[in-house]
């Protein structure tokens, strides 16, 4: 084994800023919300889900709000105002994918359909409404969608959660264009498989995880933390140039052709 060389970091430092992570209690939200801890923010974590909020670092301030309801978005993001002063970060997370979703769309129930549409891309507009009002008051502010490979290129049986996740990324650019002049930036992260509960959910669905992890070239799939990182270099003032576009974490998954020889199996 050849001796390893030094890599780099970087050390994040966002003392005071107020950050909303939607999604907050799992996976890649709970990452987010750790680690915008970790560097000094306030961290407001915004989930449906109560009892896993429980194991929530008690420095992170829980408000429960159904994404798909623009009246709870609208309550969370007042109170956050309120108690804060403001909100600097909104990272829109929140989103489902349930194994229930993997089926051609003559075969997909219409209830199906309607929730993965109310959470997945209607949440994603309210809470960027709500809290848009108060970042072109304040000037400034960062939006941050997570998207998804999928939204970029697709696969047998995911025919209602790729065209959101792509509607994700169209929402991005089209809230960046629209709120440059004002100092905002509005961005997407389109992460490859990430070890969270909901691709866990799904692994039979997309082969196996053999199969899935060998989908990408690096050989593994990414960490929460992996994409929390990007997040956070996104929303930072180093990417203060950066707007109206995506960033794909992914371990090489979307430069893949479908052509390319696949990689022998491990
Ligand atoms: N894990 C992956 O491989 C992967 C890949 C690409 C994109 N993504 C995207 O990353 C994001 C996070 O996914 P994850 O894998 O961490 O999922 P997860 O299931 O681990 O966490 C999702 C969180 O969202 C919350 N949530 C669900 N519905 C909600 C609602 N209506 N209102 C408020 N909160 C709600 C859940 O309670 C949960 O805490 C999603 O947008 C997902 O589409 C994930």
């Amino acid at each position: 084994m050849p001796k390893s060389r030094p890599v780099g970091h970087i050390r994040y430092d966002n003392t005071d800023r107020v950050i909303l992570v939607t999604g907050g209690c799992s996976g890649i939200g709970r990452a987010i919300c750790e680690e915008f801890l970790a560097s000094g923010a306030v961290v407001v974590c915004c989930d449906v889900d109560a009892e896993n909020a429980k194991s929530l670092s008690p420095k992170i301030t829980f408000q429960q709000c159904d994404t798909s309801s623009e009246d709870n978005c609208h309550v969370a993001v007042e109170k956050t105002i309120e108690r804060f002063g403001g909100i600097d970060v909104l990272v829109n997370n929140a989103a489902i994918q349930p194994p229930e979703t993997y089926h051609p769309l003559h075969e997909l129930s219409t209830d199906v359909w309607r929730r993965l549409l109310s959470i997945n891309f209607s949440g994603y507009t309210y809470m960027a409404k709500c809290s848009l009002k108060q970042m072109v008051q304040q000037q400034s502010g960062v939006i941050v969608n997570i998207a998804s490979a999928q939204g970029h290129r697709t696969a047998r049986e995911v025919g209602v959660y790729g065209p959101i996740k792509s509607g994700n990324i169209m929402q991005a650019r089209q809230w960046g264009i629209e709120y440059a002049r004002h100092g905002i930036r509005v961005v997407s992260v389109s992460p490859g498989a990430i070890d969270t509960p909901l691709a866990r959910a799904c692994i039979e669905e997309q082969g196996g995880a053999s199969e899935l992890i060998n989908r990408h070239p690096v050989g593994r799939l990414g960490n929460p933390t992996e994409i929390a990182h990007a997040v956070m270099w996104l929303s930072s003032n180093d990417a203060a140039f950066i707007t109206a576009t995506d960033l794909e974490v992914d371990g090489g998954l979307g430069a893949f052709a479908a052509f390319a020889d696949p990689y022998p199996s491990p």
